[in-house]
C-alpha cells in the first residue's frame, strides 16, 4: 500500500461541469488523462502517464475501497464510489468515481475512470465511513462500491447480489410457482377443515337435536297412552294404547341408538346414561299401568300412574331437558370453533400473502437493480 506524504487540510473542488477522465492498462498504470484530471491533480501530463494510479492515492482512503474496486472491475463489472485523492501540493479533492473495464475485440485491455463532483452530503458520509473503516469499527463493508452491513442481512444481500439477471428471473418464477402451490394447498386444507367443522355441526349436533326431539315426542306420547288407558275404563282401548306404546318404544330405540353413536362429550355421556336408566325405570312403571288397565283394574292402574309412573316420567323429562341444554351448548361451541378457525384461516392467509409479497418485492427490486444500476453507471460514460 503506497502512502503518499505529506498531506494538508486544503481542499480543492472539482468544477461542476468537469469530468476527470483517466485510463490505465490492466495493471493500473496510467495510459491517458484528460485536462481537468491534470489540472486538479497538480501534476503534469508527463508526470502522470506511465505512473501507477496510486500516485494520487490519499492516505485517508481505506484499502478495502480499492480492493473492492479492483475485485469488481476485474469481474468485468462497473464500480462507483467516493474517492479522496491527494494532489501534488499535498492538498486533497473528493470525486465521485465510476470505473469500468475497456473491451477491445471482447478482451479487457485496460480500465477507465470518469469522475465528477460529489455532493457535500456524499462527501460527509464517505468521510465518516472511511474514518470508521480505518479505525476498524465499521459495521459495513464495500461490495461493488455499495455499502453492505456486516451481519446476516448483509450476507443475504451479498448472496442475492451475486445472482445473475437470469437467475433472478428464475427465482421470481420459482417463487410464483411455490407461493401459488402453497396458497392452493393452504386454501384446500382450510376448505377441508371447514367442511369437517360443518359436518360436526350438522351430524353430531343438528341431527342429534332432531333425534332428541323425536325421543321427547315419543316419551310424551307414551305417557298420554298410559293415562288414556288408565282413564278409559275400557280394556279394548287400553289394549290399543298398549300396541301404540310398543310402536313408540321402537321409535324411541331407533332414535336413541342413532343419538348414542354421535360424538358425545364426557358430560353428555354421563347424562345420557342417567337418562336411559330413568327411561327403563319409567317403562316398567308405565307397563304396569298398561297391564292393570288391560286386566280391567282401572283403580289400581290410576293409582300406579299417579303414585309411581309420574315421578319416574318427571325424572325422564328433566334429564332429557338437560341433554337438550348440553346439545345446545355443544352446538354453539362447535359453531364458534368453526368461526374461529375461519378467522384463523383468514389471518394466516393474509400473513402468507404479505410474506410472499415481500419476497416478491425484494426479488423484483433486486432484478431492477441488476438491470438499472449497470445501465445508469454506463450512462456516465456517454
Ligand atoms: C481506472 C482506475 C482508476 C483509478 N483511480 C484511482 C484514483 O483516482 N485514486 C486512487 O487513489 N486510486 C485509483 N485507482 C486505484 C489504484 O490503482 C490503487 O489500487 C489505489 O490507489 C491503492 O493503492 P495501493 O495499492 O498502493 O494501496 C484507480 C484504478 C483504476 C483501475
Amino acid at each position: 500500500m503506497r502512502i503518499n506524504m505529506p498531506i494538508n487540510n486544503v481542499e480543492r473542488h472539482v468544477n461542476e461541469s468537469d469530468y476527470l477522465v483517466s485510463k490505465t492498462n490492466t495493471k493500473g498504470v496510467i495510459t491517458y488523462v484528460n485536462q481537468p484530471f491534470i489540472e486538479i491533480s497538480g501534476y503534469s501530463k508527463q508526470e502522470l502517464i506511465g505512473q501507477a494510479h496510486n500516485l494520487i492515492r490519499h492516505p485517508d482512503m481505506p484499502p478495502e475501497a480499492f480492493e473492492d474496486l479492483w475485485k469488481t472491475i476485474q469481474q468485468g463489472k462497473p464500480w462507483s464510489g467516493l474517492v479522496k485523492n491527494r494532489a501534488k501540493d499535498s492538498s486533497f479533492y473528493w470525486v465521485y468515481a465510476n470505473a469500468a473495464p475497456i473491451y477491445e475485440s471482447g478482451q479487457v485491455t485496460g480500465y477507465m475512470s470518469v469522475r465528477s463532483k460529489p455532493t457535500r452530503e456524499q462527501v460527509q458520509q464517505a468521510e465518516a465511513l472511511y474514518r470508521e473503516m480505518r479505525e476498524g469499527r465499521c459495521r459495513f463493508k464495500i461490495e461493488a462500491g455499495e455499502l453492505v452491513p456486516v451481519n446476516w442481512f448483509g450476507h443475504i444481500k451479498q448472496i442475492a447480489r451475486s445472482f445473475t439477471i437470469k437467475s433472478r428471473i428464475s427465482a421470481i418464477s420459482c417463487l410464483a410457482i411455490i407461493s401459488l402451490s402453497f396458497m392452493g394447498g393452504w386454501s384446500l386444507l382450510g376448505d377441508y377443515q371447514n367442511k369437517e367443522r360443518l359436518r360436526d355441526v350438522y351430524e353430531n349436533r343438528t341431527l342429534a337435536l332432531i333425534d332428541l326431539s323425536t325421543i321427547l315426542d315419543s316419551i310424551q306420547r307414551m305417557r298420554v297412552n298410559a293415562l288414556t288407558a288408565a282413564n278409559s275404563n275400557n280394556p279394548v282401548i287400553a289394549k290399543e294404547r298398549f300396541v301404540d306404546t310398543n310402536q313408540l318404544d321402537r321409535i324411541f330405540d331407533e332414535n336413541w341408538s342413532r343419538y348414542s353413536v354421535t360424538s358425545v362429550t364426557a358430560e353428555e355421556k354421563v347424562k345420557a346414561e342417567e337418562f336411559y336408566r330413568n327411561v327403563e325405570a319409567y317403562r316398567i312403571s308405565r307397563d304396569k299401568t298398561m297391564n292393570l288397565s288391560i286386566e280391567g283394574d282401572f283403580e289400581a292402574a290410576r293409582e300406579n300412574a299417579v303414585k309411581y309412573a309420574r315421578p319416574k316420567y318427571d325424572l325422564v323429562h328433566s334429564t332429557l331437558i338437560d341433554l337438550f341444554d348440553i346439545q345446545e351448548r355443544q352446538t354453539k361451541k362447535s359453531f364458534d370453533a368453526a368461526i374461529e378457525q375461519l378467522e384463523l384461516l383468514k389471518i394466516s392467509t393474509i400473513a402468507i400473502i404479505v410474506f410472499f409479497a415481500s419476497i416478491y418485492l425484494y426479488l423484483t427490486r433486486l432484478l431492477h437493480r441488476a438491470i438499472n444500476l449497470p445501465l445508469a453507471k454506463s450512462e456516465c460514460y456517454f
